[in-house]
């Protein structure tokens, strides 16, 4: 492809200007060396305001009041989306016989929430519902009720994702038993059927507002694939502290393959499952207490147990208890 010869050069300081307002909004980093491609991605954008510099978009996405508009473009433009159905197999076969084999056996409240962070144009929550479908027919999870909340920050994608039809690229590993969950429409393409898309709920989220992730229900298992790759350090320990907030005691954290916590965060355990190796937030620790009786030695008792069965009741009620033991 030609490049337009209208499109104005982009100095460093015009890059960096650039790089930030980006980086502060979506957590997505530029090394310096992709002067070209941010420049390239955008130059259409101020084709299409007639400017002249990016100097003067800098100033329009900082200042103007249709900003966040242009700044939902802007993120449609620079963010990667690719995904596909049944995406990294081996850690969906962790997921669908070890980690919720193992939280059918131990909650009570049949209550399930899997987040899937990141979820681009749907492929990965839908996969994710066909694997709990599956489960749900059999007697362990029959009468789940089961939430699948699919995120990402591009609009465009969610708009995809809600329509929930694919071309054959998003197909190409998954298992020809699941193509059921599929029906053919218009273009060579297949529609999700309203069953899948029943149980999954799409949702406009950056990853880095802590606080409207503050809001949302705690998790069992968070699916974040192949985002926080393309942040650095300080976004990803942003996004992995969210992560470690929202997911409820023993809830899963599954990255992509390429993806890990080393010099990120210790606050997670790191679990050998058969097919993968995944983070577990910690069960709750029941700390221990320090008795001080007047005249007497100081005296440290152990506590009663150390990790307390994962039911919202029992968390509640064992908060209660250590809140109570420290003010005693
Ligand atoms: C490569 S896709 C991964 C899709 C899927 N998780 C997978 O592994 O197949 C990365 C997605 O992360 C989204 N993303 C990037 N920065 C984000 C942020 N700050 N908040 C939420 N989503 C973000 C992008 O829009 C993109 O759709």
């Amino acid at each position: 492809m030609f490049e337009n010869i209208n499109t104005p050069e982009m100095s460093v300081e015009e890059f960096e200007l650039l790089g930030k307002l980006i980086y502060d909004h979506c957590g997505l980093f530029f090394q310096e060396d992709k002067i070209y491609f941010l420049r390239k991605r955008l130059s259409k954008r101020l084709e299409f305001h007639q400017m002249t510099s990016y100097r003067d978009y800098h100033m329009f996405l900082k200042y103007d009041p249709k900003a966040d508009e242009e700044l939902a473009v802007v993120v449609d433009l620079l963010t990667t989306n690719e995904t596909y159905f049944f995406r990294e197999n081996y850690q969906l076969k962790a997921f669908s016989e070890e980690i919720l084999e193992e939280i059918a056996s131990k909650k009570t409240d049949k209550k399930l929430r899997v987040w899937s962070a990141g979820c681009s144009t749907g492929e990965e929550p839908y996969t994710i519902a066909i694997l709990l479908k599956k489960l749900m027919l059999r007697a362990k999870f029959r009468d789940w009720d089961v939430e699948i909340l699919g995120s990402d920050i591009s609009h465009r994608v969610l708009g995809v994702a809600r329509k929930g039809e694919y071309s054959a690229t998003s197909f190409r590993d998954m298992p020809e038993r699941y193509h059921s969950y599929f029906h053919d429409v218009d273009n060579n393409k297949k529609r999700v059927s309203d069953e899948l898309k029943s149980m999954v709920t799409f949702m406009h989220l950056n990853l880095l507002d802590t606080t409207r992730i503050g809001l949302l229900q705690e998790m069992d298992v968070i699916f974040c694939r192949n985002v926080i790759i393309y942040f650095d350090q300080a976004a990803k320990k942003t996004v992995i502290h969210n992560f470690f907030d929202l997911l409820k005691p023993e809830g899963y954290l599954l990255l992509g393959h390429s993806e890990s916590l080393m010099n990120l965060s210790t606050a997670f355990n790191l679990k050998h499952l058969k097919n993968d190796m995944v983070y577990q937030k910690p069960g709750i620790e029941i700390p221990e207490v320090s008795v001080e009786l007047p005249g007497a030695e100081k005296k440290t008792e152990p506590a009663l147990s150390k990790t307390v069965p994962d039911t919202d009741e029992q968390n509640k009620e064992s908060v209660t208890w250590s809140q109570i033991w420290k003010e005693k």
